[in-house]
């Protein structure tokens, strides 16, 4: 028996054409009650498409949409059951923000004293207890930000989308917002769709993630599934950073990467194919205790080293490769194993952390 919970909206085979141009290939995919799923991928892959699609905003060209086992499909917006948040702030600027975030409620007629009481819960559980006589523009755009999230689940809906909410923000307000939503989703429980193209903010605030690229899913798992064993080379290299370096088969379980043989664990069709590609981490290098019988390493040249405070980025040349690779070392290690630009050193790469794909078309 299966512990996850139950899925609250499936989308099936869902289709989105606008005239000649296909935004949306063929996307299923389930969302579970009370998850905080990400929508991840590069601009115009088709996330804002899909979530207004999830919203009635726009109409798909085929496929179902099942939210809470309704078939809502061919529902108008003002008939589905969800909240929503677009990346600027859309708050009604001739309302105050008690009398924005009680918007839905007087249009759902909740009698004025059970609205006021709503409001001020809303208001406190976003932490701007406050602010209900003021006017948007009096407050940051931070601040306007929780007040869209206050409006979006006045009532209480089952979905809550949210289109890029944070990505107008300046960095450091957009990292708190992080938390803050967060917590919030989890208090309330409210199954959540994000979208966003960052893939920083996809990996601290999800429980799953769907990574897209040119309007179909390469994959959907967890932020350390997505991390650790990304499922093909786009999502290997839109998140995170990556040492992604062209190979070729070198007989069962070898890969060649310039002039070196490495060790991998690898399907046998690959094994004379000339176009390969070899996925591994910057941190999965190892550059510290490396001698020439420790398994898959090979002699590397230093070419850069970046501060980044609390680890440093090795740019490496092999031989017989253009392409260079990176590898982190921890400012600790970095404190005691000195290197510097022109150095030759040798590094390895775990063999359970080399990972083999086909380069295909990209
Ligand atoms: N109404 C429309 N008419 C024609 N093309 C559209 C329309 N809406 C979206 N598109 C196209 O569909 C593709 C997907 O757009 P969408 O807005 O879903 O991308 P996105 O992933 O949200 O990108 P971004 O990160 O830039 O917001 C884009 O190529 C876009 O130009
Ligand atoms: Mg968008």
């Amino acid at each position: 028996m299966s512990v996850s919970p139950p899925d609250y909206l499936v989308l099936e085979h869902v289709r989105k054409e606008f005239g000649s141009f296909v935004a949306l290939g063929d996307v299923s995919l389930s969302v579970r009650a009370g998850e905080l799923l990400c929508f991840l991928g590069p601009s115009g892959c088709g996330k804002t498409t899909l979530l207004r699609i999830i919203a009635g905003l726009e109409t798909q060209s085929a496929g179902r949409i099942i939210q809470g086992g309704r078939d809502i499909s061919l529902l108008p917006p003002m008939k589905r059951d969800y909240g929503i948040v677009f990346q600027s702030y859309a708050l009604f600027p001739n309302l105050t923000i008690a009398q924005n975030v009680a918007y839905g409620l007087v249009n759902r007629r909740v009698p004025r004293a059970e609205r006021d009481r709503r409001v001020a819960e809303l208001l406190t559980l976003v932490g701007l207890p406050d602010s209900g006589p003021k006017y948007p523009a009096q407050l940051s755009g931070g601040q306007q930000q929780r007040i869209a999230i206050a409006r979006a689940i006045a009532t209480s809906p089952g979905l809550m989308l949210l289109d890029e909410p944070l990505s107008a923000l300046d960095a450091r307000v957009r990292v708190r917002l992080r938390g803050e939503i967060r917590s919030l989703q989890q208090r309330l429980a409210v199954t959540t769709i994000l979208v966003t193209h960052d893939q920083e903010e996809a990996l601290t605030m999800a429980d799953r993630i769907v990574v897209m690229n040119h309007g179909a899913i390469e994959q959907v798992g967890t932020p350390f599934e997505v991390y650790r064993n990304p499922a093909t080379p786009f999502v290997a290299d839109f998140v995170g950073k990556t040492n992604l370096l062209p190979a070729a088969g070198a007989g069962e379980g070898r890969v060649r990467i310039g002039d070196q043989r490495f060790a991998c664990e690898f399907d046998g069709a690959f094994a004379k194919r000339t176009d390969l590609k070899v996925f591994f981490r910057p941190e999965d290098v190892q550059v510290r205790g490396v001698g020439g019988e420790t398994p898959n390493s090979a002699a590397a040249v230093v070419q850069g080293l970046e501060f980044l405070g609390s680890y440093s980025r090795l740019t490496l040349r092999l031989n017989g490769i253009d392409q260079a690779l990176i590898a982190d070392l921890s400012v600790n290690d970095l404190a005691e194993f000195r290197v510097k630009p022109g150095d030759t050193l040798r590094v390895a790469v775990p063999v359970d952390r080399l990972r083999v794909f086909a380069a295909g078309p990209e």
